[in-house]
């Protein structure tokens, strides 16, 4: 059987990222057959997290994001991972056939170290985690942006050690990238990878004075709009390109190709994202109030996620003690 699973850290608001790499793709892959899960990664967000109210309110924003923008808990699982706590039983029997040097060249921990920041074991040791994530609840397939596919595979070698010297316990998953590149790698208002800790992300529900802010930001030049452009140079249509139809989207690249007299300034391009922005999450911005002002609906949700998905770790933890000898 097909088992989709997907989670996403607790460790502030939701970007355009995570919306066109992952949420997207979760919303529409839960009409597809088979068993769709989608969790918050709260102890994830630990790594970097150390306000307790911020990290409640961040894992309920991920959920009211999720919600409002189409998870269907009729269709799909959504649950907190800490209401998994099997999960930290199964990553340390993970950890013990994972090799240092594996974990050594994860490309994510690297950069965050590279960036300057302090790591902590648990940040070392986050790949093992997302392992176990993955691995207790038999999934096939993952869908996650470029930026986790290492995870993703870090998770195959890990699942393989396990299977290799216990026998065929685990499900070896496959990830699951968007195909475009846009997509699978959204830029953030400086052109670097759109990122919750890079200080460059747009919010995805934003709206009025500080959407306009926030569009903004995204870098331009004072080459003058005349200027015949080779649009790949122009972050704004990396952008636009996220939202527009394609023939629409073709006819910008074009008149910022030619330049002259007709060209668009940036002005022009960056109204035309706000409304765009605008009318793509104008509706999933209304559910998201009213789900705000029904908090026990969301905690009923994640409350019946969490003893679903429960009972599942349960199973493959017991299976993974017995077969390494824990009981
Ligand atoms: P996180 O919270 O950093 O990101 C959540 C999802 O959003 C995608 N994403 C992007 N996609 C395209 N362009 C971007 N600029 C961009 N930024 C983020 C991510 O690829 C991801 O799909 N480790 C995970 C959470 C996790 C997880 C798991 C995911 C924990 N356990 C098990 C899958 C399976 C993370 O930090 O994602």
């Amino acid at each position: 059987m097909t088992v989709v699973l997907s989670g996403i850290q607790s460790s502030g608001r939701l970007h355009l990222g995570n919306y066109f790499g992952a949420i997207r793709q979760h919303v529409a892959l839960q009409q597809e057959p088979g068993e769709h899960l989608y969790f918050i990664a709260d102890y994830h967000a630990l790594t970097s997290s150390r306000d307790p109210a911020e990290l409640r309110d961040n894992a309920r924003e991920v959920a009211l994001t999720y919600l409002a923008l189409g998870l269907d808990p009729a269709r799909a699982t959504l649950f907190r991972q800490s209401d998994v706590p099997e999960v930290c039983e199964l990553a340390w029997l993970l950890a013990c056939v994972t090799s240092m040097g594996l974990l050594e060249r994860a490309h994510s921990y690297k950069d965050k170290v590279a960036k300057g920041l302090k790591p902590n074991v648990g940040l070392f040791t986050y790949p093992v985690l997302m392992a176990a994530d993955i691995l207790a609840y038999g999934s096939t397939v993952v869908p996650v942006g470029k930026d986790q596919q290492q995870h993703v595979e870090m998770t195959q070698d890990i699942a393989q050690s396990f299977n290799h010297l216990y026998g065929p316990c685990l499900t070896v998953p496959q990830p699951r990238i968007p195909s475009e590149e846009h997509l699978a790698k959204v830029p953030g208002v400086d052109g670097e990878k759109m990122s919750k800790s890079y200080g460059n992300s747009i919010w995805i529900f934003e709206e009025g004075k500080l959407l306009k802010n926030a569009v903004n930001r995204i870098t331009t030049d004072s080459r003058p709009p005349e200027e015949p452009k080779d649009p790949s140079s122009v972050l704004l249509l990396r952008f636009l390109e996220l939202f527009l139809p394609a023939d629409e989207f073709a006819q910008w690249c074009e008149r910022v190709r030619a330049g002259g007299a007709g060209a668009p300034g940036y002005g022009h391009l960056k109204l035309r994202l706000i409304e765009a922005i605008e009318a793509t999450f104008g509706p999933a911005r209304a559910r998201r109030k009213h789900l705000l002002e029904n908090p026990a609906e969301v905690e009923r949700v994640l409350a019946e996620g969490g003893t679903h998905a429960r009972a599942q770790a349960r199973a493959t933890v017991d299976r993974c003690y017995r077969a390494c000898g824990l009981r």
